[in-house]
């Protein structure tokens, strides 16, 4: 596992805009998989910046009345600092107008010009100001942008043109040898869709009479490069091309992250640049979909991705973070919405995880001293709990090979689902109360103990500060992947309850309901909600009355492999005896709540009418655990 090197680039950002949520789902995505590599115990090294040069950023520093280089200055000092305060774990920040990336664009155009590689010409087209392209005559949608769908200018004017059609014929045939070379597989067929057409040469300065602000070309000062031309070579400057140490180290590990817009200048320009240049080409380059602003109630305010942005301080890095990574299917485009965030954050993290955290802390410190204790025998259940850990490990390492983030998160989901049902199966407080039982709580404290070691190093990459508070509860270091091989945990490690690792958002009901909302019947509910209650078919293997109680009773049930106990307000309608044996239907994922100091795990449905309860049950038999739906 060791000893694997991977270099991996963000696009450098235009700093004509304030960082954005498109901004921060890429950088988010790329430090997730930077330490997750590093949790491996790769060797990373993680780049990113700020592209500067360009019409847009001149026409930004004109309409703010300050110089471009003044102008970049505060926003590239932006996006720094706004990565910083996201904990984005970047080894190194290019900005384009630093001398130590000049130098290098200049001695690569000199190159290639030497070389015959770059020639002087004439061209007419149809270009973009804001993609800062010519566009072909196939690309234009109703004379405009296909992107920005603004009007496209026709400019004639004479240039330095880099030879790029000469290798259309290689870039078809290395991306049919090299199948893994842009994923996924819908951008390679993109970019070999693009060679499908003759590939024209692209043209690579701009006069100075036109554009001021760039870098000049080594050979004719009356031009500055082409915006694409200047920013590519970002990913090999930064290094210190051609003769730094860690270019030679890192440039034959290269993985760049680009978002679908940028596919064209990543998948046919750059490669056939470094081509030409001699260079070795970068080794995957990986593309993901766009963030869309879904609608909704609560999100009614944010208007664009900037403010959607601003969510991270309202509910926390982690939380911003989980969704982004959680939501997004890799490649595809997602849609963000307050809502949807929100519904995460709570069913997700307040629940699924943070509830599991506080239970297995706080049984630990209530019932095992606040120690780890030394396990007797594991049996079934504690098997099936490391199994579904390493199914999780596995899975999580496999997804994180096609930047999967989204299936590698469900795969840790899975085995708090897991842990989460390890807790009601075993029920800790019920062998608490039975000294005959101190064994098999140990066992049962020392595995949930195991459990949160092993969450603390494979959430690392994904919710880091959460992560490092699992790993403060109970004692654990510095978080390494080789570490997670269950067995690790040592007896007598001192345990704190971890509350609160996410609180709870209250969703607060919209004040002004839209009309449609309204006309629809107020409470009616989407199916996705729906599908956030778990129904299934419960045995009832033991009942009893529970004690001073005149209404409850205590159920103990079988949910498919599962016993849970619960408890149901039926004793004044049904005789415990009369249940036992019954197969009732029952909500399964309820939060735990204890009733008259019985801890119930779930809710059994009956339906009342004028003090009459009637109780679910099945006009056919199905086996206990069955999904009701
Ligand atoms: N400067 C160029 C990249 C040069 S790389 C050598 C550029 N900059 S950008 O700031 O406009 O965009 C940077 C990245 O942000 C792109 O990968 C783009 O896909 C991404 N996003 C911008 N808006 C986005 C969304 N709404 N959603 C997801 N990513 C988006 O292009």
């Amino acid at each position: 596992m060791a000893d694997r090197t991977f270099y991996l680039t963000t696009p450098i950002y235009y700093v004509n805009s304030r960082p954005h949520l498109g901004h921060a789902g890429a950088t988010i995505m790329a430090d997730a998989m930077c330490r997750y590599r590093r949790l491996r115990g790769d060797r990373v090294y993680f780049l990113t910046g700020t592209d500067e040069h360009g019409d847009k950023m001149a026409q930004a520093a004109a309409a703010a009345g300050v110089t471009p280089q003044a102008h970049a200055d505060t926003y590239a000092a932006t996006f720094r600092e706004t990565w910083q305060r996201l904990g984005i774990t970047n080894d190194d920040f290019i900005r384009t107008t630093e001398p130590r990336h000049k130098a290098v664009v200049q001695a690569i155009l000199q190159k290639l010009h030497e070389a015959g590689e770059i020639y002087f010409g004439e061209y007419g087209g149809w270009y973009c100001y804001g993609c800062e392209r010519f566009y072909t005559e196939k690309e234009i949608v109703d004379g405009k942008c296909p992107d920005h769908q603004t009007p496209l200018v026709f400019i004639k004017e004479k240039n330095y043109f880099f030879k790029m059609s000469k290798y259309q014929d290689w870039l078809i045939k290395h991306l049919e040898d090299h199948p893994g070379f842009i994923q996924p597989e819908r951008y390679r067929n993109e970019v070999l869709g693009f060679l499908r057409e003759p590939l024209q040469d692209l043209s690579i300065s701009r006069p100075k009479a036109r554009l001021q602000w760039g870098i000049p070309l080594p050979f004719d000062d009356q031009y500055v490069t082409y915006v694409w031309f200047d920013a590519l070579i970002n990913y090999i400057s930064a290094l210190g091309y051609p003769d730094g140490a860690l270019y030679k180290e890192l440039w034959p590990h290269a993985e760049h992250l680009i978002g679908k817009d940028i596919l064209k200048p990543h998948g046919v320009y750059w490669p056939t640049m470094l081509k030409a240049a001699g260079i070795p080409l970068y080794q995957r380059l990986n593309v993901h979909g766009f963030w869309t602003l879904g609608g909704g109630k609560m999100s009614k305010s944010i208007g664009n991705v900037v403010e959607a942005f601003q969510l991270t301080d309202k509910y926390g890095h982690d939380a911003f973070r989980y969704f982004l990574l959680r939501e997004m299917n890799f490649g595809l485009d997602a849609s963000f919405s307050e809502e949807a965030f929100v519904g995460r954050l709570n069913a997700d993290l307040a629940n699924d995880l943070g509830n599991f955290v506080s239970r297995a802390t706080t049984m630990i410190v209530n019932f095992g001293g606040g120690r780890i204790p030394a396990p007797g025998a594991a049996g079934e259940p504690e098997l099936a709990l490391r199994g579904a850990l390493e199914r999780a490990v596995a899975d999580v390492d496999a997804a994180m090979e096609d930047f999967a983030f989204q299936r590698g998160l469900a795969a840790i989901w899975e085995l708090l689902g897991f842990a989460n049902r390890y807790v009601d199966a075993t029920a800790p407080w019920t062998l608490a109360k039975d000294l005959a039982k101190r064994e098999r709580l140990d066992t049962v404290l020392w595995t949930l103990g195991e459990s949160l070691r092993c969450l603390g190093i494979l959430l690392d990459p994904f919710v880091p500060e959460a992560a490092a508070k699992i790993r403060d509860g109970i004692g654990s270091g510095a978080p390494r992947l080789q570490d997670i091989a269950w067995g690790g945990l040592a007896a007598g490690l001192s345990v704190q309850k971890v509350a609160g690792l996410f609180p709870r958002i209250d969703v607060k009901v919209s004040e002004d309901p839209k009309p449609g909302a309204a006309a629809g019947g107020a409470g009616k509910i989407p199916m996705a909600d729906f599908a956030k209650v778990e129904l299934r078919v419960a045995e009832v293997l033991a009942a009893e009355r529970v004690p001073k109680s005149k209404k409850l009773l205590k159920l103990t049930v079988k949910v498919g492999e599962e016993t849970r106990t619960l408890v149901a307000g039926v004793a004044e309608q049904y005789e415990p005896e009369a249940l036992v044996g019954r197969k009732v239907v029952i909500v399964a994922n309820l939060e735990p709540a204890t009733l008259m100091g019985v801890e119930s795990n779930g809710m059994v449905l009956a339906a009342s009418h004028e003090g009459t309860v009637s109780l679910l049950t099945l006009d056919k038999d199905v086996p206990s655990g069955s999904k009701v739906n």
